[in-house]
C-alpha cells in the first residue's frame, strides 16, 4: 500500500462477533498498525478492580488513567497494552475485570479521555484499522471505510469461549453467554456513544463465514478505496 495516503480502517460491533481477529489480520495485509479500543476501556476496569474503585466513578478512574497511563507497545504486533509501563494484555481478558467492564465503558470521564488518545493515536499511525463499538459513528466518522459485524449469539458464545479457554480461563458457555448477554444490553442501551450501526458502514454478518472470508470482502473493499485514491 502506498504510504502517502492517511487511511483509517474501522470495524465496530458487539462482543463476539470477531472484531479483533480479523482486525489484526487486516492490518496484516494491509500493512498498518491495527488498535483494539476494547483493550483500552478493559485497562480502565483493571484500574477500577485492582485498585478498589467503582467501575461507576468516571470522574475518579479518568484522572487515575491520566496520570497512570494507557500505552501501546508498537514495536509488536498485535501491541500489548500498558498500564503505568506493565504489560497487562493477559489481566485485561479475566472475568472479574469483564464483569465490570460495561459499567466503565458507560462513563462519559472515561469515554473522553480514551476518545481523545485513540484520536491522538490515529495522527501518529496515519495508516490504522481500529475496532470497537463507536469508531465509526463517533471517533472516526470520516474513516475511509468502516465495517460494522454481526453473528449469531450461539456463534458469538463459541467463539467467545474458545479464545478464553486458550488464555488458561475455566468457564463454561453458559457463563460466557450470560456475560455477552449483559454486556451487550449496558453497550446498545447507555447515553454516550451506544453501539450502533455507523450509517455508512458495510454490514457483515460473520456467522457462517471464516475469519479469512470477512478479510477478504474487506480487504477487497479498502484495496477498491485505495485505487480511487491513486486514479484521484
Ligand atoms: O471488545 P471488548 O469486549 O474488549 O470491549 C470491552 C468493553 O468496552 C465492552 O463492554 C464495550 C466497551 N467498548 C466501548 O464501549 N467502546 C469501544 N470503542 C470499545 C469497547
Amino acid at each position: 500500500m502506498s504510504q502517502d495516503h492517511r487511511l483509517v480502517v474501522t470495524i465496530d460491533g458487539a462482543a463476539g462477533t470477531g472484531k479483533t481477529s480479523v482486525a489484526r489480520e487486516l492490518a496484516r495485509r494491509l500493512g498498518t498498525d491495527c488498535l483494539d479500543t476494547g483493550a483500552m476501556y478493559r485497562a480502565v476496569a483493571v484500574i477500577a478492580v485492582d485498585q478498589g474503585v467503582a467501575p461507576s466513578d468516571g470522574k475518579k478512574l479518568a484522572a487515575l488513567v491520566t496520570e497512570q497511563g494507557i500505552r501501546f507497545d508498537w514495536s509488536q504486533s498485535p501491541p500489548p497494552i500498558l498500564l503505568a509501563g506493565k504489560d497487562i494484555s493477559v489481566r485485561i481478558r479475566d472475568l472479574d475485570v469483564s464483569a465490570v467492564v460495561s459499567v466503565v465503558a458507560e462513563q462519559s470521564e472515561i469515554r473522553k479521555v480514551l476518545v481523545e488518545q485513540q484520536r491522538k493515536i490515529s495522527q501518529d499511525h496515519p495508516t490504522l484499522v481500529t475496532e470497537g463499538r463507536d469508531q465509526g459513528s463517533v471517533v472516526f466518522p470520516d474513516a475511509a471505510a468502516q465495517f460494522y459485524l454481526e453473528a449469531a449469539m450461539e456463534e458469538r458464545t463459541k467463539r467467545r469461549l474458545l479464545q478464553l479457554q486458550e488464555s488458561g480461563t475455566n468457564t463454561d458457555a453458559l457463563t460466557v453467554e450470560n456475560d455477552i448477554t449483559s454486556r451487550d444490553k449496558i453497550d446498545s442501551s447507555r447515553e454516550d456513544s451506544p453501539l450502533t450501526c455507523p450509517s455508512s458502514a458495510i454490514v457483515i454478518d460473520t456467522s457462517d463465514k471464516t475469519m479469512l472470508e470477512v478479510v477478504d470482502i474487506m480487504e477487497r473493499v479498502v484495496r477498491e478505496h485505495l485505487a480511487t485514491l491513486d486514479h484521484a
